[in-house]
């Protein structure tokens, strides 16, 4: 991306935990910069992890987001947009405005446990009652559809010895943060400047 650190955002809908891993990654090794995080509730955590970065926020409204592009105005400096536990589907507009500049984390391992509906828990429950003997998480560039683009990276975690969901979430969850933020970092460097 020349020499200019890249600029991102981050969407979340929930806790923020990735979106913390991102933003403390960012602090230590300046490999690109967290200036905007964007959620769709006004009570999501991340919201407080970012103001207590010093990072930008902005609360979505529905209509707003789906009918008219004026998120864009707010993100006129952005280079790439990371999706980081954010449930809503990116309108065509923000695809075109960020092509193969947009990236999403899920929970298992995908094709397997994605699609709509398929997110937070009903995702490691659903491996859980399969008794699957890996999950794990994939890390992929968004497109029109829900958990459809090009895959990054995969890694998997053993989790057959489970006794509940809980402990696959757990699992999974702990690959996220150690993998995202590394795989954002690469992922920004090979990026062709706007
Ligand atoms: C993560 O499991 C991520 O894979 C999924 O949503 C969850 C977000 O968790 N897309 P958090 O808000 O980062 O803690």
């Amino acid at each position: 991306m020349g020499s200019a650190v890249p600029r991102i955002a981050i969407f979340v809908s929930g806790s923020g935990s990735n979106a913390q891993a991102i933003i403390d990654r960012a602090a230590d090794k300046q490999e690109y910069s967290v200036v905007l995080l964007v959620a769709n509730k006004a009570k999501a955590y991340a919201l407080e992890r970012a103001r207590k970065a010093g990072i930008s926020t902005h609360v979505l409204q529905r209509d707003d987001f789906y009918n008219t592009t004026g998120l864009l105005e707010l993100m006129k400096q952005i280079d790439a947009v990371v999706l980081a536990g954010f449930l809503w589907l990116i309108p065509p507009y923000l695809l075109r405005a960020y092509p193969d500049r947009i990236i999403n984390i899920h929970p298992a391992l995908l094709p397997d446990y994605g699609g709509k509906g398929m997110y937070g828990d009903r995702v490691h429950t659903a491996v859980y009652e399969d008794e699957c003997r890996y999950s794990g998480m994939t890390i992929h560039l968004v497109n029109e559809k829900y958990d459809e683009g090009r895959i990054l990276f995969q890694a998997h975690t053993l989790v057959e010895d489970c006794a509940d969901a809980d402990c696959v979430a757990e699992r999974v969850l702990r690959l996220e943060h150690s993998y995202y933020p590394a795989v954002i970092a690469n992922w920004l460097q090979i990026m062709q400047p706007r």
